[in-house]
């Protein structure tokens, strides 16, 4: 199963953002957290900035949108040439449509649902989504435990994914370190965004690389 680190750059160093980008080389894409202060209580950034995160990063970006009205800006990001573009279930009025439109800018679609969102309601609908995010937190800021009551709704998209054989990346997003890792690949995840546990001990390189040895095992 392919595994892919998808380092958060919520922690690093705001205004040294392309240094702290190149640390984290060996990361399969970058999580940029796009938040407004209303879809959840705190402010990052928006689209200028991620056009210029875009224009310095060797790395493709995972864009996280935890904005309300993401029927009318997701598409920005994507025209900016994110890789992906990942928008909030709870705040979408037409997710549907909404990962039609981004598929047809280029990029890959994905939705995200909150802890207590039940995902259910979006299992039929897998085949509009490139990417599941199951948040492991309440969205909103880096360094929160893992909530492993979730699971099971990784579970659920899993059986879906496979039974389908659909191309749908399982990602989770919030208190991802080497124990809660393996409890979530171990769920069906297969994607994973990591801000505190690559960015504030040690070296990025070398925590990714543990991370990734975790997800394997
Ligand atoms: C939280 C963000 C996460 C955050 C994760 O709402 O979506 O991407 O950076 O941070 P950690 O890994 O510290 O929980
Ligand atoms: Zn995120």
């Amino acid at each position: 199963m392919p595994v892919r680190i998808n380092p958060s750059i919520l922690s690093a160093d705001f205004v040294n953002l392309e240094h702290d980008i190149a640390r984290i080389a060996t990361a399969d894409l970058v999580h940029v957290d796009v938040m407004d202060n209303h879809f959840v209580p705190n402010l990052t950034f928006g689209p200028q900035m991620v056009g210029r995160i875009q224009a310095v990063s060797p790395i493709p970006l995972d864009v996280h949108l935890m904005i309300d009205d993401p029927d009318r800006w997701a598409p920005g990001y994507a025209e900016l040439g994110a890789f992906s573009v990942t928008f909030h279930a709870e705040a979408a009025a037409d997710a549907v449509g909404l990962a039609r439109k981004l598929r047809e800018i280029g990029a890959r679609a994905g939705i995200a649902v909150k802890p207590g969102t039940p995902i259910g309601p979006y299992l039929e609908l897998l085949p509009e989504f490139d990417q599941v995010l199951v948040m492991t937190v309440e969205p909103g800021f880096g360094g929160q435990s893992f909530i492993e009551a979730v699971m099971p709704k990784l579970e659920a998209l899993s059986d879906v994914v496979k039974r389908l054989g659909l191309d749908v990346w399982l990602q989770v997003d919030g208190g991802v370190d080497e124990r809660t890792i393996a409890i979530a690949a171990e769920a069906g995840a297969d994607t994973f965004v990591a801000g505190s546990s690559v960015y504030n001990t040690g070296d990025p390189t070398e925590n990714i690389a543990a991370l990734r040895a975790a997800a394997g095992r």
